[in-house]
């Protein structure tokens, strides 16, 4: 969620503009895409031990910056370092990753608006076929979707109703947590989807390889937001009373539940539909998984509920996945947008009409990447294949780059911020320093978080594109 300069209002503004931005297509669509590629309960198992050991003190590490020196990441890095023109370099690179996240998240985010559409137009049956999906990914009908969705999100951030989007925020998420616990419960119902459940929660350890290690680091801190600077600009409006500890935990733990309950959604839903799905297959699995099986969830419970029923469900639910998606991209966009009102002394306006041409023009290239261009469908050639320029962004900026910035979050914290970081942490909840958690987190992340996001940044290099 967007933010105006100055300071959240309460700790529960803070937790809910994070969670706005944490909460998204990351959970919703990308987790269960990657819990079925990466063997179930062994890549949720993982996720779980990362966001609690690497990401959370990753997450408090960049809320604390951001409220120390309240600035935007570059700025904050820079001050931090006292001035070095590497950590200036650093900063940087925590402002180009949001923007280039913004360029696919557009698109994922116009299918979801063209489903929801679809959906309210009579079309769930439509859209339950295997062939809907790259018929509409790949077909110029999404270019006046790009125009309504760029309104509404530029428009969100030239101001005026990000007061409101907050307040929508309180009811929309916790209605879309009752529906996903709804339609949990509806899928659990359905003849073999117990074979999913035992996919996704009972590990088959034979299915653990390092490729499990990179996915789940690199979805858990896509998902909590990390590495890109949104928590260090979040962080900069933190009231100086309020607890960081106590409010990260909140986040992490809501991101976390949203991510588990998807998981438990479409995993039982795969094997429902398709009994005979062998586990080995789901390695291939991508992006379209969602967009099939969606649909074909709502379309069965027609029995019960009618097709009209079924539709109204689909058409609720697809709001509210577009709902969380506009939210996370609203902050996504923030982070540029701001560095340019600090840095580059633009007014807002300048700075938000600038981002507006920018990401549409890139998302727009980057939606030609499904067939229509085929140019950019076969762009590179790299990691043993022909990739288009869409998954060039998606491999760079959601998964290789990140650990990166986190590694370079936490190095200035251990480093250059040693002292000083704890007593931030401290500020507003006394009890803090000298506490096991207080420990952890120090010793953390001067040891095994900068090595395993080492470790990760390597890999994943090697695993993308070589
Ligand atoms: N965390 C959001 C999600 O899971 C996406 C996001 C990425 C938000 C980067 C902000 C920055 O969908």
């Amino acid at each position: 969620m967007a933010i105006d300069r100055g300071q959240f209002s309460s700790r529960l503004g803070f937790v809910l503009a994070a969670a706005g931005s944490a909460v998204g297509l990351g959970n919703l669509v990308a987790f269960p895409v990657m819990a079925s590629k990466n063997g179930g309960a062994v890549f949720l198992l993982v996720y779980l031990l990362f966001v609690a050991l690497i990401c959370f003190p990753v997450l408090l590490a960049e809320i604390a910056i951001g409220r120390h020196t309240r600035r935007n990441p570059v700025g904050a890095f820079t001050a931090l370092s006292g001035g070095s023109q590497g950590w200036q370099l650093a900063g940087m690179l925590a402002i180009l990753t949001p923007f280039m996240i913004a360029v696919f998240y557009t698109v994922v985010t116009i299918w979801i608006l063209i489903f929801l559409f679809r959906t309210v137009t009579g079309g769930l049956d439509m859209l339950a076929t295997a062939s809907a999906f790259p018929e509409m990914t790949g077909s110029p009908g999404i270019f006046p979707w790009f125009i309504l969705l760029q309104v509404v999100v530029f428009g969100v951030l030239l101001g005026g109703v990000k007061g409101g989007i907050e307040r929508l925020a309180r009811v929309l998420m916790p209605t879309l947590a009752v529906m996903l616990i709804g339609l949990i419960a509806f899928v659990l119902t359905l003849d073999d989807a117990g074979l999913g459940v035992s996919y996704y929660l009972i590990p088959d350890f034979s299915r653990f390889n390092g490729g499990v290690i990179n996915a789940a680091l690199n979805q858990a801190f896509f998902s909590l937001s990390l590495g890109m600077g949104i928590m260090i600009t979040y962080g900069s409006y933190f009231n100086k009373n309020d607890h960081i500890v106590g409010s990260g935990k909140m986040v992490a733990i809501a991101d976390t539940s949203v991510a588990f309950m998807a998981g438990l959604l479409i995993l039982p839903a795969i094997f429902a539909f398709n009994p005979e799905t062998n586990p080995d297959d789901l390695s291939t699995s991508s992006v379209g998984l969602i967009f099939t099986y969606l649909p074909q969830i709502f379309l069965s419970m027609q029995d019960g509920v009618g097709y009209f029923g079924a539709s109204l469900a689909a058409a609720v639910f697809f709001a509210l996945v577009f709902f969380a998606a506009l939210t996370s991209l609203v902050s996504i966009l923030e982070i540029p947008i701001s560095y340019m009102i600090d840095e580059w002394n633009f007014s807002r306006k300048k700075a938000v009409l600038v981002q507006a041409v920018a990401v549409t023009v890139c998302a727009l290239l980057a939606s030609l990447s499904f067939g229509m261009s085929p140019g950019l469908t076969s762009f590179i050639d790299y990691g043993g294949g022909t990739k288009s320029l869409f998954d060039l962004i998606a491999d760079t900026f959601s998964e290789v780059i990140l650990p990166l910035v986190g590694l370079f979050a936490c190095m200035l914290c251990a480093t250059r911020w040693k002292e000083g970081f704890v007593d931030e942490l401290t500020d507003g909840d006394a009890t803090f320093k000298g506490s096991v958690l207080q420990r952890y987190l120090s010793f953390s992340l001067r040891t095994f978080v900068p090595v395993v996001l080492l470790f990760v940044f390597i890999n994943s290099v090697a695993a993308k594109y070589f």
